[in-house]
C-alpha cells in the first residue's frame, strides 16, 4: 500500500477497506490525462515562481518517462496504489526527487480527478463524432444509390404508403445528425477547466488558471471551485446523448433483424457479421444488430447509475463521485463499438431490392393515391376513401392488388376511373409525385441529400 495520506493515521486500514476504497483498477486509463494536466500544472507553478525552472523541467520529463515506460510495458501499474494520481506522484519522487514532492502544491486529488475526467471525456466525445460522422458518410452513399428502391414504407408495422430506400435511410441520416450536434453542446459547455480549484475552495498560491486552461485547450477557467469539483452535469448530459444514440441504434437494429427474418427478406447480412447455430444448420443470425439493441439497455443503465449516484450529494466533493468511472466509461466502450461495428454491419448490407419492390406492391400502399385520383376528378376526399375501402376489400377477397384489375372492374366501384389510373397508382408515380422537401420522390430526396453532404462538409466540434 502506497497512499498520499499516511500522515495523520496512527493505525493501517483495513485489507479490504483499502481495496475497496481503491479506484486504480478503473482510474488507470486515466494515465495519459493525468501526464497532460500534471505538465500543465507544474508549468503553470513555474510560470508564477511557485516552483522553479529546473524543478519543472525535472517534473515535466519525469512525467513523460513515466508516460512511456508504463506504453512499452517496462513499468506495470499496481493495486499496490490507491489510485493513478498516488502512482505517478509516488514514481515521479523516486525518479527526480524532492522536486516530485512539488507537483501536488496548489492542487487537490479532487480538482486533479474532475479535470482528468474532463480531459478524458473530452477526447471520447471528439472521437464519438468521428464515429458518427462515419455513419451518416455511409448512410449518404447508400441514400445516393437507392433514390429508386422502392419498398413499403410502415405505421403499426402494417405497410401504408410506398417510399424509397433513400428515404428510409435518410430518416437515420437525421437522428444521427442530431447526435452529432448534440455532441458539439456538449463539447462547448463541457470545455472550461477546472484545475486550480484545489479541494473545494481555491489556494492561496498566485495560481493563473487562465494559463493551465489555455495549455490545456479549454475555452477558459470554471468560475465556482466547489462546483468546479463536484460537477458531473457534463457527463451526465454526454451519458444522455449516448442513450440516445444506443436508442437510435436499437430501432435500426431492430428494423434489420425484422427485414433479415424469412418472411421480410428484404436484406442479406454479410457472413462477416452473422453467425450460425450449434445445432440448426441452416440458420443465419443477426447477432450484431440484436446485441447492438441488447446493449442499449446497458447504457441506460449507466446514465442511470450516473444520476442517482449525484442526486444526493451534498456539495462540494464526496467519494461517491468515484461511481463515475465505471459507468461512464462502459457506457463510452460500448457505444463507440456499437456505432463502429453497426457502421461496418451496414455498408457490407445487401438489399434484396426486387423481393422490397414486390412487397411495397401487395398491401395495398397505393391506396392513398388511388383515392387521391379520384379527388382530382373531382370526388370529395371522403367519398374517395369509401370507394377505395370497398375496392380494397373486393381485391383482399380476389387475392389480388389494386393494379391487377381491369377498368371494367373498377369502373363497377367509380365511372370516374379511367385508363391513367394505372400509372396515377404505379409505385413509380406514388413516390415520385410527393415532391415537398422531406418526402420520398429522388427529386426531394436528392436536395436533402445534398445538404446532408453540406452539413457534413462543414462540421467541425470544436
Ligand atoms: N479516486 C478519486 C475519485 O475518483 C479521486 C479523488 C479522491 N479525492 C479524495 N478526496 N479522496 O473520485
Amino acid at each position: 500500500m502506497a497512499q498520499l495520506w499516511g500522515g495523520r493515521f496512527e493505525g493501517t486500514i483495513n485489507e479490504l477497506a483499502w481495496s475497496f476504497n481503491a479506484s486504480i483498477s478503473f482510474d488507470a486509463r486515466f494515465l495519459e490525462v493525468d501526464v497532460r494536466g500534471s505538465k500543465a500544472h507544474a508549468m503553470m507553478l513555474a510560470k508564477q515562481g511557485i516552483i522553479s525552472d529546473s524543478e519543472k523541467d525535472g517534473i515535466v520529463a519525469g512525467l513523460d518517462s513515466i508516460l512511456s515506460d508504463v506504453q512499452s510495458g517496462k513499468l506495470q501499474i499496481t493495486d499496490k496504489y490507491e489510485d493513478i494520481h498516488s502512482f505517478l506522484e509516488a514514481n515521479l519522487i523516486d525518479r527526480i526527487g524532492d522536486a516530485g514532492k512539488k507537483v501536488h502544491t496548489g492542487r487537490s486529488r479532487n480538482d486533479q480527478v474532475a479535470l482528468d475526467m474532463r480531459l478524458y471525456a473530452r477526447d471520447e466525445v471528439v472521437e464519438m463524432s468521428e464515429h458518427l460522422k462515419n455513419m451518416l458518410t455511409a448512410l449518404l452513399t447508400m441514400m445516393k444509390d437507392n433514390l429508386d428502391t422502392y419498398m413499403p414504407g410502415f405505421t403499426h408495422l402494417q405497410k401504408a404508403q410506398p417510399v424509397t430506400l433513400a428515404h428510409h435511410l435518410g430518416a437515420y441520416f437525421e437522428m444521427f445528425k442530431r447526435d452529432l450536434l448534440r455532441m458539439k453542446d456538449i463539447y462547448e459547455r463541457m470545455n472550461y477547466c477546472p484545475l486550480g480549484a484545489g479541494a473545494l475552495a481555491g489556494t492561496t498560491y498566485p495560481l493563473d488558471r487562465e494559463y493551465t486552461a489555455k495549455l490545456l485547450d479549454f475555452y477558459g477557467p470554471t468560475l465556482n471551485s466547489m462546483d468546479s469539483v463536484s460537477d458531473r452535469d457534463y457527463l451526465i448530459e454526454y451519458l444522455a446523448a449516448l442513450s440516445t444514440i444506443m436508442m437510435h441504434l436499437s430501432r435500426f437494429s431492430e428494423e434489420i433483424i425484422i427485414w433479415n427474418s424469412n418472411e421480410y427478406r428484404f436484406v442479406e447480412i454479410d457472413d462477416a457479421y452473422s453467425t450460425g447455430s450449434s445445432i440448426m444448420p441452416q440458420k443465419k443470425n443477426p447477432d450484431i444488430a440484436e446485441l447492438v439493441r441488447g446493449k442499449t439497455g446497458r447504457v441506460y443503465g449507466d446514465l442511470m447509475s450516473l444520476l442517482t449516484t449525484m442526486k444526493g450529494i451534498p456539495l462540494a466533493y464526496n467519494k461517491d463521485m468515484q461511481e463515475d468511472k465505471e459507468a461512464a466509461f462502459d457506457a463510452m466502450d460500448n457505444v463507440k463499438n456499437c456505432l463502429a461495428l453497426f457502421t461496418d454491419m451496414l455498408r457490407t448490407l445487401k438489399f434484396n431490392k426486387e423481393q422490397m419492390e414486390r412487397s411495397a406492391m401487395m398491401g395495398f400502399t397505393n391506396a392513398t393515391d388511388a383515392a387521391d385520383y379520384l379527388v382530382n376528378k373531382g370526388m370529395p376526399f371522403r367519398d374517395a376513401h369509401s370507394v377505395i375501402g370497398r375496392l380494397v376489400l373486393y381485391c383482399i377477397d380476389k387475392k389480388c392488388a389494386i393494379d391487377d384489375l381491369d377498368l371494367k372492374e373498377l369502373k363497377g366501384f367509380s365511372d370516374l376511373f379511367e385508363n391513367d389510373i394505372f400509372d396515377a397508382i404505379s409505385l413509380k408515380t406514388c413516390v415520385e409525385k410527393r415532391l415537398t422537401i422531406g418526402a420520398p420522390s429522388s427529386a426531394a430526396m436528392s436536395k436533402v441529400i445534398g445538404a446532408g453532404e453540406e452539413f457534413l462538409q462543414n462540421f467541425n466540434i470544436k
